[in-house]
């Protein structure tokens, strides 16, 4: 399965929650591969604690496949080469993680056919090999966006079942871009009706993650006024009321992750440890995060019977 992710801005969330989907889905048994399409930014590694590709690799990586320099991407084994102590001893029953990182150096480009070719061969091949892929595309309306959206419509890759997750942010500004990435001029759905994909089909296949989400009753916002209660809760009120009428409302959320102290001060992955035994992390937040990871296969979740 394809797992494209997407955002309209930067900063949202969406690296960093679609690597802990990646950890997730390898946790229950998976082989899941995570590919950093995010060609102005590849910063996927950082997220597994890889070291040597903070910021994508110095050789081989993604840019240099794309546009011909070599006949296949370098791949890093995230359980062998990851510097995170916990993940370094590859969990029982786990799947294969691989990471697909970009190249230091790169930055978006224009494609051509010859590009489109090896992005179709590149997801065919990770097609037949993993069980998840992981898409993180650059952000908004990008070459990397229509790129995809057009790889997906070739006859190869057609019957590849492919979903779209479009992660932002809980504010007003963020919520009215995501809906905008979906459904507005030369956003998902235009742009991939435009490329031959059935409109109807690729709808269905779109979801939102709401990411960082504050939620009022938190123990974080414990000590605030009463009046700032109050005010946050109309607010939340307010964006749920702009996010169903931007067509984006909780019947087509896989999920909300809530605001992480963890992840506000560091990029990484959530592990049981976290929760557990150093207690760092929220307890809310890792269950939010495998709840997303089986939702991603949950058919009920997809409107699928
Ligand atoms: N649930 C969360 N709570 C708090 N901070 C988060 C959360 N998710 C992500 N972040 C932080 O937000 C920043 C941007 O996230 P990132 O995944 O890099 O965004 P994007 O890939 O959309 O540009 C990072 O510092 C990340 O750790
Ligand atoms: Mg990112």
């Amino acid at each position: 399965m394809l797992v494209f992710a997407v955002s309209d801005k930067g900063g949202t969330g969406r690296s960093v929650t679609s690597a802990n989907l990646a950890y997730q889905r390898a946790l229950t048994g998976d082989d899941v591969v995570y590919v950093d399409f995010d060609f102005g930014s590849p910063t996927a590694a950082a997220v597994f604690d890889v070291p040597g590709a903070l910021r994508g690799v110095e050789q081989g990586g993604l840019h240099s496949y794309l546009e011909g320099a070599i006949g296949e991407p370098v791949r890093v084994d995230v359980w062998a080469r990851t510097e995170h102590p916990v993940l370094r001893s590859r969990p029982n029953g786990s799947g294969r993680l691989v990471l697909i990182p970009g190249d230091a150096s790169g930055g978006e480009f224009a494609t051509d056919q010859e590009t489109l070719r090896r992005c179709v061969d590149l997801l065919l091949r990770l097609n037949g090999e993993f069980d998840v892929i992981i898409v993180d595309l650059s952000a908004g309306r990008s070459y990397a966006m229509d790129m995809v959206l057009e790889a997906t419509a070739q006859p190869e890759t057609r019957g590849i079942d492919s979903r779209w997750l479009v992660f932002h942010r809980w504010t007003r500004q963020h919520v009215v871009a995501a809906a905008g990435l979906a459904f507005k001029e030369h956003g998902i759905l235009e742009g991939g009706a435009a490329r031959g994909h059935d409109k109807d089909t690729l709808r269905d296949a779109i979801r939102f993650v709401r990411a960082a989400v504050p939620d009022p009753e938190s123990p974080l916002w414990s000590q605030v006024s009463p009046a700032q209660s109050t005010w946050m809760q109309r607010c939340d009120e307010q964006l749920r009321r702009l996010a169903s009428d931007h067509r984006i409302g909780d019947s087509v959320v896989l999920g909300t992750v809530p605001l992480e102290p963890v992840l506000q001060w560091r990029e990484q992955l959530i592990t049981e440890e976290d929760v557990i035994s150093t207690q760092i992390a929220n307890k809310e937040t890792l269950e939010a995060l495998e709840e997303i990871a089986r939702s991603l296969t949950d058919d009920t979740q997809w409107g699928r019977p």
